[in-house]
Parts: C-alpha cells; structure tokens; sequence
C-alpha cells in the first residue's frame, strides 16, 4: 500500500528504537490509513483498516512491542496512559538484534528488563493464560532472572544480552496472546501523572501485586518461583508460591531500581487518585488471578508506598 503525505509517497515505515518508538511507529502507520483523531482509535479494535506496512527493530530489552498488537502512549491532555489494541497493529517483520543492546546504559537495562520479567510473570499467571503460552512465559522466566544482573553490571556480556532479548521476545509473544493483569493496570497512574519509566512503575508494584495474587494460583506461582531460579525442594506448595514475592524483591533491589513510591515522588494524598485511575483499566483487571476491588487497589499502592526506600 502507498500512501501520498505532503507531496512524498510511502509504503513502509521502519521503527528502530526503545518500546515508545517502536508504538509510535505502529500508531503513525494506522494513523496514516485512518480518518479518525488518534484518541477516537483508543481501546480494542477500533482500527478499521490496516495500516501500511512497518518493520520494526527494538534496540532494548523490555517491551516486547515487535511482536504485540498493543501501542501504549501518553495522553498529555488526560496525564494518563492509553493503549490502542488492534491487530493492524503487528508489523510485517521484526528484526531482534542482541547486539544493538550492547551500549544500553544499566538504569535503563535495569527498568526494560523488568518490564519483560512481568510481562513473561503476568502473562503465564493471566485468566487468558494457556498451553500455548503457558511454556513460552516459563522460558521467557527462565532467561531474563538468570541474566538481568549481568546484563546490568557487565552491559557487554554478550550471552547476557543475548538472554534478554530472547527473553524479551519469549514474554512478548506471551503478552500478546495471554495478555497482563493489574501490575500494568496499577503502574499506566504512575507512568502518567509522574511520568515514571515504564519498566520502573512495574517492578515499584510488582512485589505488592504478586503478594495479593499468589493465593489465586498457587500451583503457577510456584512454578514462577522455579523458574526464577528459587530451590523450591522439600518446601509446601504454599512455601513455594510465596518464594515469587521474594525472589523478584531481591531482583529488582540487586539491580539498583527504586523500591517506593515514596522514591519516585508519590505523596501519601496521592493514593486515591491512582487507585480510582488505576480501577478504570478494565482491560487488565479482568485478566488479573485475583478479582481487585478499589479498596484493594488503594491497600496494594499504600504498601508499596511504604516499603523502605532505597
Ligand atoms: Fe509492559
């Protein structure tokens, strides 16, 4: 398909850079095929015609974003992130290079790799989870924690990166299919109003939503434990399921990423306003182990807002 745009024309569109490139990419090219104000195209499946074609190229370890039909942005106006659903949004190609990863700096490799650990963690725990997803998101467990802290200490350890972007792609593919529960839902609040980094408002909740959803699947969350690298030997089901919320919080402590939303700016009086924000993303709620109610949502920021600084 070509598409006329002040006197040039197009066929292609190539995205090369981190998870908000590569969805800037994916909305411009429906953009360019559609009538509609990019805000009338928010939600799921409102895209009425495919876009032109995109490649795209990720040159960090996080989003999954070449291999979703999911584009995530900032609504200034609203100071809330939105997401546009829609299969046209999958490129035609997406090329994943470990070694365009290489010179990533650790705060960032630190963040985008948790992303991909929750996207791989949310996705094999979600109520659209499956059999064909379910090992996908195990792999995708297995080779991000055994190389997230290399990655973020030696950026060159070539096997490191190598891990990631494989893992990074495993958890993509696995969010794309099974989808992500309330750790997205209650992080969009925070990467909007105080414009935290995705992968950081992530791993701030991920310990507080995995404490609350562990009950709901215990079987899974002890696989999680497994495949985190945990010994889960001779320990109760129950043990072992509990082993997720502390091998993630020594995760995302070893690699150096705030531990409160005290850290990130949040106020005590801020609470209520995300849990209210965060209540409204049905999307991701209804995909979450455990059913959350507002009061539940507002309790899990409050723990997360107490935990201890880094
Ligand atoms: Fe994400």
């Amino acid at each position: 398909m070509m598409i006329q745009l002040e006197g040039k024309e197009y066929d292609l569109l190539i995205g090369v850079g981190g998870g908000s490139v590569l969805d800037a990419t994916k909305v411009l090219s429906i953009m360019l095929t559609n009538q509609e104000n990019v805000r009338d195209l928010v939600g799921i499946e409102k895209v009425q015609n495919a876009g032109i074609s995109t490649i795209l190229v990720p040159t960090t370890s996080g989003t999954g974003s070449e291999v979703t039909y999911n584009a995530i942005f900032t609504d200034v106006r609203d100071k809330v992130k939105k997401g546009i659903v829609s299969p046209y949004l999958l490129p035609k190609v997406a090329i994943v290079d470990p070694a365009l990863t290489l010179t990533v700096p650790p705060s960032v490799t630190a963040a985008t790799g948790m992303d991909a650990l929750v996207h791989a963690v949310e996705s094999y725990t979600a109520i659209r989870a499956g059999e064909l997803t379910d090992g996908i998101a195990l792999q995708a467990i297995k080779l991000i924690s055994r190389s997230l802290r290399k990655a973020v200490y030696n950026g060159k350890d070539v096997k490191a990166r190598e891990d990631m972007a494989m893992g990074s792609l495993l958890a993509g593919i696995s969010l794309g299919n099974a989808g992500v529960g309330a750790v997205h839902a209650l992080a969009y609040p925070l990467g909007g109003k105080f414009k935290v980094p995705h992968g950081v408002a992530n791993s701030l909740l991920l310990p507080f939503v995995m404490k609350y959803n562990v009950v709901a699947d215990l079987e899974k969350f002890a696989e999680v434990a497994k495949a985190l690298g945990e010994n889960i030997e001779g320990l109760s089901l129950r043990e072992a399921a509990n082993c997720t919320v502390y091998a993630l919080t020594q995760l995302a402590q070893d690699i150096g990423i705030p531990s409160s939303l005290k850290d990130v700016g949040v106020t005590a009086e801020d609470i209520p306003n995300l849990a209210e924000e965060a209540s409204k993303i049905d999307r991701l709620l209804n995909n979450n182990p455990r059913w959350l109610t507002v009061k539940e949502i507002e309790k899990i920021y409050e723990e997360a807002y107490r935990a201890n600084t880094k």
